[in-house]
């Protein structure tokens, strides 16, 4: 098994973030060249004409320093749709997304769930885009410019971020006339640690947080490193222990085929990768492991297109290309056939491309954001594991960025300023009004929070859930657990919103 340095990055790039991003796109390949690309154009075409206006507010750049050179700004992007709202007389809610590390248009997929209740609620729609991603970007919006190096990329953390969409929020309201307008933050994934974190730093903001697979607790010293590929390991497990065989044998099958004479250009033809400048057993090991990964992190039970498009249930749909009769004996055609469930679903692919390392939702960024304060132990292998066997490291993370961004991360700083440890006994006593979802088969489930800690501070957790299933857009299709989900969550947050419209008028 060749665990080299790229195998190190590789897991890198694909454990440490929550919500699918590719920090270290060198060795990651990701869409199929010409297919996608046309459909996510597409997509982000409809959604610009029909969902939402665009608008940007001047931002302070650093919230926590009076020094004056410390007072340039930035524009910050965010999204709005008021075609439902009841309007500040009614003091009618907003609902506001926190956005995660990347381009805010793409994650407003990730937001039916606002769009298909802000009309019985009445709900203004706000969408915030994080700072240093999509188009808000520090120092003249130049992007060259603000990832350049630590002194202009320190301004990129979550509490910069939190204190932005506080201050947004705040300005917003103020332009509304809607200062009695009761908020309710929204997000999944990163995006999800950052409503719950905001809900609990700025209660006088916001009066209540949806947090979606949010993994907050999945900091150091709080989570095995090994769970979250034991969970991904389950997840095809569970549908047949062949599949999970042939997959776990892959990577030894791989390395032997690749030291038989002829047995490099065997893999290519198999695969059929066209372009791969590096091509070797760790880059094509590579490009499968985050299509397990990937389709894990996102087994919907309906079609979905979040990072590639891909069928209702893909975990299955894998498993059942593995075992086919189809391919026989041939483990690795078998391989490939699964790995077309993710990277060809849509049947356009002609070839793939390894070194396709575009970025089309803006990711990037979130590689800062792992080597500074999102230490999220993640990549850890065991035995039974599907992958092979490896150790999560800090000191590896923590030599890497030394030598890639010259900076060392703070491993305890996120629970240092947001908690984490005891979290039952601290928050029931100290915060309210939030919820928690979690699927089981969401291999970040592992950090989230799975237990309800009081009565306003719910966990709802969905066994056969993944990554935020419940703010995707609903589909006729959809079971009936994810409809029960949908359905508490609405009634939860409904009760907020009464709890604080009666406070209002009683003065208490
Ligand atoms: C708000 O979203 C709805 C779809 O849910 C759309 O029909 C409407 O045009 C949008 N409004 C604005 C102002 O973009
Ligand atoms: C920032 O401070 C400098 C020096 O005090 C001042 O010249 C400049 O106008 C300020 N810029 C902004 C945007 O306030
Ligand atoms: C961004 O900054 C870089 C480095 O200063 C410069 O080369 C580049 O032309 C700038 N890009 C734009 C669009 O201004
Ligand atoms: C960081 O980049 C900026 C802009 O290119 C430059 O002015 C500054 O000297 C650099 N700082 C360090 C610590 O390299
Ligand atoms: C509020 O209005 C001011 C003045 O028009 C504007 O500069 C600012 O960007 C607005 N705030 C928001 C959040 O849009
Ligand atoms: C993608 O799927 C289509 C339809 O099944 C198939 O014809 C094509 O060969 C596949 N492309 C690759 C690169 O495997």
């Amino acid at each position: 098994m060749a665990i080299g340095f790229q195998f190190i990055l590789t897991l890198f790039s694909l454990f440490s973030v929550p919500s699918l991003t590719f920090a270290f796109a060198p060795i990651l390949p990701r869409f199929p060249s010409s297919a996608v690309s046309a459909e996510l154009k597409q997509r982000s075409h409809s959604s610009q004409n029909g969902l939402y206006r665009t608008k940007f507010f001047t931002q302070i750049l650093d919230h926590f320093n009076f020094n004056p050179q410390s007072n340039h700004t930035f524009q910050q992007r965010y999204l709005i749709n008021d075609t439902f709202w009841g309007g500040a007389k009614n003091n009618a809610p907003i609902f506001v997304y926190t956005g995660n590390e990347g381009n805010i248009e793409w994650f407003t997929q990730n937001t039916g769930f606002m769009f298909e209740n802000a009309p019985s609620f009445q709900a203004l729609l706000v969408f915030i885009e994080h700072r240093f991603y999509g188009k808000s970007i520090p120092f003249g919006g130049n992007k060259t410019v603000a990832y350049a190096n630590t002194s202009t990329l320190g301004y990129l953390s979550s509490t910069q971020a939190l204190a932005d969409y506080a201050a947004l929020i705040i300005d917003l309201k103020k332009n509304l006339s809607a200062t009695d307008s009761p908020v309710v933050v929204f997000g999944g994934s990163y995006g999800g640690m950052l409503a719950a974190w905001f809900r609990m730093k700025y209660p006088h903001v916001a009066i209540g947080a949806l947090a979606s697979s949010a993994p907050i607790l999945h900091f150091m010293g709080m989570v095995s490193p090994d769970i979250f590929i034991s969970i991904i390991t389950q997840d095809f497990r569970s549908e047949s222990e062949n599949c999970y065989k042939v997959i776990k044998g892959s990577w030894d099958l791989i390395d032997d085929t690749a030291n038989k004479p002829g047995g490099m250009e065997l893999l290519r033809k198999t695969f059929r990768i066209c372009k791969s400048d590096d091509f070797g057993p760790d880059s094509l090991e590579g490009w499968l492991r985050a299509a397990w990964i990937y389709t894990a992190m996102t087994d919907y039970p309906t079609p979905s297109n979040f990072l590639n498009p891909l069928p209702a249930y893909p975990v299955k749909k894998m498993c059942e290309a593995i075992d086919s009769s189809v391919t026989g004996n041939n483990r690795l055609a078998k391989l490939y056939a699964a790995a077309n469930v993710y990277y060809n679903y849509t049947g356009k692919a002609t070839c793939f491309d390894l070194d396709d390392n575009s970025d089309p939702h803006d990711l990037g960024g979130w590689q800062w954001q792992a080597c500074t304060e999102m230490i999220m132990p993640v990549g850890g292998s065991n035995k039974e594991s599907i992958f092979p066997e490896y150790e999560w490291s800090y000191e590896a993370r923590a030599s890497w960025c030394d030598f890639f961004y010259n900076v060392q991360p703070r491993p305890h700083w996120i629970t240092t300023e947001f908690g984490g440890h005891a979290i039952e006994r601290v928050l029931k006593r100290s915060a309210s009004n939030i919820i928690f979802f979690n699927g089981l088969r969401d291999p970040w489930s592992a950090g989230g929070v799975l237990k309800t800690i009081s009565k306003t501070i719910v966990a709802i957790v969905a066994k056969k859930g993944a990554h935020h299933v419940d703010l995707r857009y609903s589909s006729k299709e959809d079971p009936q657990w994810l409809k029960d989900v949908r359905k508490q969550e609405v009634n939860i947050i409904a009760s907020w919103i009464s709890q604080y419209h009666q406070d209002l008028q009683s003065n208490s």
